[in-house]
This record gives structure tokens, sequence and C-alpha cells, in this order.
């Protein structure tokens, strides 16, 4: 029988084993000594001066609105291709998510567009690292400089991600990266707030932290909320940055493969690596025959994935959105867009099998001579 090959899978094993025996063995499972120690090895990564730790990537979002003062009336400028995530936090703390299309070479806010869905109620944009490129973060600076307007970064996708040599999440005024289990790195849930701002990065531990300083205090300074990690979480986190080098070098190599043999077939999704750093989190292509080819791929027991479905077509946002432009490349890239199993853990033998796979379905169903 044909074995299945997911789109996406964890790299975790015995290493994880060893970090999170250590918080079993200390028996202080709720966040410590491990949670800093992943606090640091992000600065470390990203440069960053401050980095909290909190229970997922939506809910660090949601600090940094809450910790900018926004909320109900005002207004923040969102892409209209992300997961919803991104939009949910805004609609969370309040305030009202305008969508805004994005570009088709680095997968961000349409440049043009961008500044038009600017009002007097606009108090942050909102760029999204998406698929392991990065935005343009020198044009939309500008533009927010120009306004007066915060930006939060979305790099929940942006880990390893850089924009000509700062990685993705240090450039705004606030970023935040995910670990949720399908991410570059993992810790099955997770996120983290990251900015150089000491009031800020108060505000958002305070927010996290049922509005206190710190643990096991009874006087809270402000309303807040419980959105603390887990020592289990750092653990795994710690045993993942430890790897994570390798599972970018190694996903540079799937993509390599992939676009090699089925660049001829399909458009790859590449960023200009002068401006963008990328991380092939996922490898994707656009072509017109997504929907067929994702069926045929199944058929063979090979999952993929298709693009986020554009926000402004989302069911659940009618007036809870403003739809700030049109969305022609959003809609297209949703319609082309597929993304190839690109896990750490995919062998040599099973890419050549998908490849062999997304081969034969365009000699026999498109007329392409391979
Ligand atoms: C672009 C984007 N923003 C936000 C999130 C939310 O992160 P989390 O799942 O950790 O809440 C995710 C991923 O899940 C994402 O891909």
């Amino acid at each position: 029988m044909t074995s299945f090959i997911p789109q996406i899978e964890p790299y975790i094993n015995e290493l994880e084993l060893k970090y999170l025996t250590q918080v079993v063995e200390s028996t202080y499972v709720t966040e410590n000594k491990l949670t800093k120690e992943f606090e640091d090895r992000i600065k470390k990564l990203t440069g960053a001066k401050h980095a909290i730790a909190v229970c997922n990537g939506t809910a660090a979002l949601f600090c940094c609105l809450k910790a900018l003062d926004i909320g109900p009336g005002d207004e923040v400028i969102v892409p209209n291709l992300t997961f919803i995530a991104t939009a949910n936090a805004v609609i969370m703390a309040g305030a009202t998510p305008v969508l805004c299309d994005i570009q088709r070479q680095d997968l961000s806010f349409n440049l043009e567009k961008l500044e038009s869905c600017i009002t007097s109620k606009t108090k942050a944009i909102m760029p999204v690292h998406l698929y392991g490129f990065s935005a343009d973060m020198d044009e939309i600076s500008k533009i927010a400089n120009k306004h007066d307007i915060k930006i939060i970064e979305d790099a929940a996708q942006g880990v390893g991600v850089h924009y000509k040599g700062t990685h993705t999440g240090t450039i705004g005024d606030m970023g935040v990266l995910s670990f949720y289990g399908n991410k570059t790195i993992t810790c099955g849930e997770g996120g983290i707030i990251l900015t150089d701002d000491d009031e800020l990065s108060k505000r958002c531990y305070q927010l996290k932290n049922h509005g206190r300083s710190s643990k096991g205090v009874f006087v809270h300074e402000s309303v807040g909320y419980n959105f603390c990690f887990t020592e289990m979480q750092a653990a795994v986190g710690l045993a993942q940055m430890d790897k994570l080098m390798s599972i970018i070098h190694c996903k540079n190599l799937i993509k390599n493969k992939y676009v090699y043999h089925l660049g001829h077939l399909m458009e790859p999704l590449l960023p200009d690596e002068t401006i963008t750093t990328p991380v092939y989190w996922f490898t994707s292509f656009l072509t017109p025959h997504k929907k067929d080819l994702q069926s045929y791929l199944k058929s063979k027991s090979i999952q993929t994935r298709e693009f986020f479905y554009p926000l402004d077509k989302q069911p659940c946002y009618d007036s809870n959105v403003i739809r700030g432009s049109s969305f022609e490349v959003s809609h297209r890239l949703f319609s082309q867009g597929i993304s190839l199993p690109s896990s750490f853990g995919l062998s040599t033998q099973n890419q050549a099998r998908i490849i062999n796979t997304v081969k034969e379905y365009f000699k026999s169903h498109v007329e392409v001579n391979d």
C-alpha cells in the first residue's frame, strides 16, 4: 500500500523528550527558568530587546494591540491574504480590521492600495510576513511614519526570516512570532511578543499575567488576562531552537529540488532574495490547475494545502471588517496557490514520489510535455 505523505509535520524526537524530562523532574510546570531561557534564545535569534512568551500567537497579537491602546473606534489595516488570526486579534481588541490587497512579489501589502486604506481612525498597520517571505518594511515604515501610525508585524510564520538583514518582527513598534504545530519550529502552541520598547514590554507582561508585574503578588496594577506560557512549551521550544538552523537548511534543499523539477510546470513562489532572507516554511506554486492537481495528489495519498481563504470572502466577516480595496491579487493567489509537502522529515524517496506524481498529472491531464 502507498504510504501517506503529510503536507507538514513537526521535527520532534528524543531531544524534546530530554528537555521535557527536566521539567517533569523539577515538578515546576508553569512558566519559570526554561521559559526565561527560551525568551533569551529568541532575543538572541531576533535581536529584539524584549521577548515575552505567551500561550499562542493570536494572544500575542491581541496583547500588542492592547498595549498600544488600540480598541473600539480604531481601525487597523491587515492584508487580505493571511491566516484569519491577524484580523481576529483586531476584532478581539474591539477595533475594526481594514482589509487591503496584497502584491505578488512579496505576498504582503499592495503598497499603492495601502495608503488609500488610511483614515483618521487608523491606529496601526499590521504587515504579515507570509509563507517565509518578508513584507517590504522600508516602504511600509515610510507610510506609517508619514501618517504617524504604529506598526505591529505579524511574523507568526517568520521565524528565521530576515528583511534586509534584520529579523522579521523587530522592525515595527512590536512584532509577534508563533510556535503553532505546523510552524518552522513549534512548542505545540505558543507565541512571543517582540519589542525594543521597555514600557510596551512591561504592559505586555502585565496583560498576559492578570495585570500584575510578577507572579505570587496579589495586588494587580491593571486588569489583565492569563496568556502565560508553560515550562513544557519552553522545553519543546528549546529543543526546537537547537534544530532551527538544520530545519531551515533542509527546507531550502526541499525547495530547490521542487523548483528544479517542477518550475517549468507551475510558477514557484520565490521572494526577491536581495531583500528577503527567506525560510521555505512551505514550498508553494501557482497553477490554474490547483484544484484538480490537489485532488489528484490526494488520490495518491499526498497531502497538499491550499492558500488562506481571502478575508473579504470569509463568511464570518460582514460589517465587522472594512473592505478597504479591491482584491485581485489575493483572489488570484488563493485560486492558484498550492503548498506541497515540506516537512523536515520528507525523505528523498517521498519527495521523488511527489515530483513524479505532479509530472504524471500534468502529462495526463494538461497536455504539457515534460
Ligand atoms: C499569519 C498568522 N498570524 C497569526 C497566527 C496565529 O498564531 P497562533 O496559531 O499561534 O495563535 C498564525 C498561525 O497560526 C499565522 O499563520
